[in-house]
């Protein structure tokens, strides 16, 4: 009998045990980290909701995207301008795309991280376009990568070499020089159609997005209806399946006049500037640091030094 009971309670206590356990792990659980953004799942999304993708440069403007619970972070060659000062997009190199995507990857834990294709690292030949993106992946962290313009080989390239592949039509910016300036593309009809074309053929050729940039609402609207991926629009309308927007451009951290499409949700510029005015105003007048802010001193420090050191 006592044996049984001995057997009870020591049966009861490891019950007992077993649930604080299991309680423990449950208070101890991390937050939920919702699952990463897939392209198969973007691509399904055609039709059901309406895709938003920001681009970013770096680790703070990755994780600003992500925790705004956007669905794409593209590290866009457009931080050529955005964030390096550069005049285009055309000098930014693959090893520069390659480094901003690893701190934009530190940032982007759940939505998904494209890198664009930099100028030169994809128009030379079809194994330069696969070397290329297989960098971005395996040395930048990217989970897809961008590349402009009617590519249908390199996009089948890279797809065939396991990398999802957003394609972009429309205003292509490393092929300014070509268009001779940042102009609306598709507004002849010739132009319009050979584009719906095009993102026919990319689609065709495996891309599971397609970007469209400076084209007239029509054209948007029409490329969208032509494919089952889903459009995602700069300067296209509100008739594509989502929108992008450049980080700097969107919270008022870049210079000059902004184009028509871009509207400005934020004045970071601004903030930066009165808030770096107010750290020169309290330097320069004695308030900063304050007591708080200061590291206070062992005891006999102060003492000890002043001994050591005499009067200077
Ligand atoms: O480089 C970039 O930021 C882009 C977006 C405009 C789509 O390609």
């Amino acid at each position: 009998m006592e044996r049984k009971t001995g057997h009870r309670a020591q049966g009861a206590g490891r019950r007992g045990q077993d649930a604080g356990r299991r309680a423990a792990a449950t208070v101890r659980q991390p937050p939920a980290i919702p699952p990463p953004v897939t392209a198969p799942e973007l691509r399904a999304a055609k039709g059901a909701r309406r895709l938003v993708m920001v681009t970013a440069v770096d680790e703070p403007s990755a994780r600003a995207a992500d925790a705004a619970g956007v669905d794409v972070v593209l590290v866009g060659d457009s931080l050529a301008m955005a964030a390096l000062g550069r005049p285009d997009t055309l000098s930014v190199t693959l090893d520069e795309m390659i480094h901003h995507t690893r701190a934009a990857a530190a940032g982007a834990r759940r939505a998904l991280l494209v890198a664009d294709m930099p100028f030169g690292s994809y128009q030379t030949s079809v194994a330069d376009a696969v070397r290329s993106a297989c960098r971005l992946v395996a040395e930048g962290g990217a989970r897809a990568v961008k590349l402009e313009g009617p590519r249908p080989e390199e996009t089948a390239a890279i797809v065939a070499a396991g990398i999802p592949v957003v394609a972009h039509l429309g205003l292509t910016p490393q092929s300014v020089h070509r268009f001779g300036g940042y102009r609306v593309q598709g507004r002849e009809v010739e132009a319009a159609l050979r584009l719906i074309d095009d993102a026919v053929a990319l689609e065709r050729a495996g891309a599971f997005l397609l970007v469209l940039e400076a084209i007239p609402a029509p054209l948007g609207e029409a490329v969208t209806r032509r494919v089952a991926i889903p459009t995602i629009g700069i300067g296209a309308g509100p008739g594509c399946d989502g929108q992008v927007l450049v980080f700097a451009d969107l919270l008022g951290l870049s210079a000059g006049p902004a184009p028509r499409f871009v509207r400005r949700y934020a004045d970071l510029a601004g903030a930066a500037r009165s808030g770096i005015a107010a750290f020169a105003d309290d330097v320069r007048a004695g308030r900063y640091p304050a007591a708080a802010e200061t590291y206070p001193s062992p005891a006999g420090l102060a003492a000890a030094l002043a001994r050591r050191l005499g009067g200077d």
